[in-house]
C-alpha cells in the first residue's frame, strides 16, 4: 500500500473515531490506575503494587501535575489530525506524557492541516531529489516520518507558562524564534501571524492552544 494512502486511512479513521460519542466520562484516566488492581469475580488479577496504607504515614503523593497534555490531546475533535501525529512521534508522545517537562502545544485545526498545499509528510525537496516515488518503500516511510516529526516539533514550544512577547525556539532544530502577542484584540503567534483560536486546556505539564493556521516551518 502506498504510504500516502496509509496516512490517509489513519486520518480517515481518526475522523471516523471522532464522530463517535465520547466513550469515557470526562476526567476518567486509563493510565494511572496502578493503585487499583483490576478486579474479576475471583479477586484481583494484578496484585496491588504497594503495601496496605500505614496509618502512621501519609498516603502516597498523587502523580505530579495530575492530568497531562497527553491525556487531553485527544479530547478536542477539531485537532485530531495533529493529535494523531503527536502520538506517532515517540519523542513528542513521551514529552507530552512527562510531568517534569512543560510544553505549550500549538495544535493547528484539522481544517488548517487539510488546506495545506502539500501533506505534512511531504517536502518539495524530497520530490526534487527523488521524484514522484519519494515516499515509496522503507526509505520513503522513514522520510515521511521525519517530515511529520519536523512538522510536529515546529508546533511544540518547550515551555509553559509562555509569557507574551517571550521569544523562544520550538523543538524543531534550527527553527526561528517565535513569540506571541495580542494584535487587534486577537492572540497571534509571530512572526508567522497565526491566530490562536483558543486555549483549549491548561494541565499539569502545560497548555494546549488551538491555531487556525499552520506554522510555515520549512
Ligand atoms: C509547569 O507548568 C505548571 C502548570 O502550569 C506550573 O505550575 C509550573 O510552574 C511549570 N514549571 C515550570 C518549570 O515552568
Amino acid at each position: 500500500m502506498k504510504l500516502s494512502s496509509l496516512y490517509f486511512l489513519q486520518i480517515l479513521s481518526a475522523i471516523v473515531a471522532s464522530a463517535e460519542p465520547v466513550a469515557l466520562p470526562y476526567g476518567i484516566r486509563l493510565k494511572t490506575d496502578s493503585q487499583q488492581p483490576l478486579m474479576d469475580p475471583v479477586g484481583p488479577v494484578v496484585p496491588p503494587s504497594h503495601q496496605p496504607a500505614d496509618p502512621e504515614r501519609p498516603p502516597p503523593a498523587p502523580p505530579q501535575g495530575g492530568v497531562l497534555i497527553s491525556d487531553i490531546m485527544g479530547r478536542d475533535r477539531s485537532i485530531n489530525i495533529f493529535a494523531g501525529f503527536t502520538r506517532d512521534i515517540a519523542s513528542i508522545a513521551s514529552r507530552l506524557d512527562d510531568s517534569s517537562k512543560n510544553s505549550t502545544v500549538l495544535a493547528p485545526r484539522n481544517s488548517a492541516v487539510e488546506k495545506l498545499p502539500r501533506k505534512p509528510w511531504e517536502d518539495p525537496k524530497d520530490y526534487d531529489a527523488l521524484g514522484a516515488n519519494a515516499y515509496e518503500g522503507e526509505d520513503g516511510q522513514d522520510r515521511a516520518h521525519r517530515n511529520i516529526r519536523r512538522f510536529v516539533e515546529a508546533h511544540v514550544v518547550p515551555a509553559s507558562p509562555w509569557a507574551e512577547g517571550e521569544k523562544i525556539k520550538t523543538l524543531l532544530d534550527g527553527d526561528r524564534e517565535i513569540w506571541w502577542e495580542i494584535k487587534d484584540g486577537v492572540k497571534v503567534i509571530q512572526p508567522d501571524g497565526i491566530e490562536v483560536d483558543s486555549i483549549a486546556s491548561r494541565v499539569g505539564n502545560g497548555e494546549l492552544w488551538i491555531l487556525t493556521g499552520v506554522r510555515n516551518y520549512a
